[in-house]
């Protein structure tokens, strides 16, 4: 028998648009049912990682497979398996939420299996997304948030299993977001592979079990979040008064630190202890692959082991 593919795979993969190489090398392997969040400033990629996954655009190098299938020369039953909720969508305005969902479910009807119910019956999904009594509103209606919500029903018809979300709660207000934090994680109880991006660190750690920052063309670090922030914070601020004068420290071992600083004499007051937030550690990353300033990834020491030579004689 053999082994069911990864979810995601992709080895190498560059994308070059004229003379611009957005994507250098982006290799990364995501298993069934994980949720992952990819992440990275305007402009590093993300967008063209997720629509070469998703079969709409064609890599320039490097190899992908999405369920085993090179996704831009898949056949109709792999796209049957995949949902898509793209960063901006095309209009169709006179459509009403109710029929535009029923047009396109006929599509994966052809697609049910014994275990999988193709498509999502619409009244239930138009509720789970949080649309109940807007199934008679025109597209052309619907304010910005509940069209944000129509893409995810629409990207969640087939009932797919590995889903991609560009930015899919953008324009969300915070009961909505909280609602599709909820939407995603029974379907991460269901086993759906999740590759989502968000500029919202919070969401990001919320809802993945995994962050990938992609910048400077490349995956620069690969972790829990849990991982990230630990180890893209190593460093801590201590900040003290000792006889009311301020002292500051950045240092990796605030205890000897502050062991050190009580053995001296004097009266210490106000101390703070502070690790960076997720946020600051990742806007740290990125300012230093942006900036050159460290630009090997194998020193953030959170890559897989088998990257940084895997070229060589290739
Ligand atoms: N069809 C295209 N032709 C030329 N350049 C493009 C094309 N599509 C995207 N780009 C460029 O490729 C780069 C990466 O774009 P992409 O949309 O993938 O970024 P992103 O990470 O999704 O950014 P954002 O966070 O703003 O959504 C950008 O500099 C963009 O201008
Ligand atoms: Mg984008």
């Amino acid at each position: 028998m053999t082994p069911t593919p990864p979810a995601i795979q992709t080895r190498h993969l560059q994308m070059q648009y004229g003379a611009t190489r957005v994507l250098d090398d982006v290799t990364v392997t995501i298993g069934r049912g994980e949720v992952v969040a990819l992440l990275g400033p305007n402009g590093a990629g993300k967008t063209t990682t997720i629509e070469i996954l998703e079969g709409f655009r064609v890599p320039s190098g490097g190899e992908v497979t999405v369920l085993g299938e090179t996704p831009h020369t898949a056949g109709e039953h792999w796209r049957a398996r995949v949902g898509v909720v793209l960063q901006s969508w095309r209009d169709h305005g006179k459509w009403r939420v109710g029929e535009f969902l029923d047009y396109l479910g006929m599509y994966y009807a052809d697609y049910a299996t014994p275990d999988v119910q193709r498509p999502w019956p619409t009244t239930d999904l138009i509720e789970r997304v949080g649309l109940g009594g807007k199934t008679l509103r025109r597209l052309d209606r619907l304010s910005g948030g509940e069209r944000r919500r129509l893409d995810v029903a629409v990207g969640l018809l087939g009932r797919p299993e590995v889903l991609f979300l560009d930015e899919p709660t953008a324009g969300f207000d915070p009961q909505a977001r909280r609602d599709f934090h909820e939407l995603v994680r029974s379907l991460s109880d269901l086993d759906t592979t999740i590759l989502l991006t968000t500029h919202d660190l919070t969401e990001a750690e919320l809802l993945a079990n995994r962050l990938l920052v992609l910048a400077g063309g490349s995956i620069v670090a690969d972790g829990s979040p849990d991982d990230l922030r630990h180890r893209m914070s190593a460093t801590a601020s201590v900040r003290y008064r000792r006889d009311g004068q301020l002292h500051t420290e950045s240092t990796e071992d605030p205890v000897s630190h502050l062991r050190e600083a009580f053995a001296e004499p004097g009266v210490i007051q106000d101390l703070e202890v502070r690790r960076a937030s997720l946020e600051e550690a990742y806007l740290t990353l990125v300012h230093q692959v942006e900036t050159g300033a460290d630009t090997d990834p194998a020193s953030f020491g959170i890559l897989p082991d088998e990257l940084p030579d895997e070229r060589e004689g290739a």
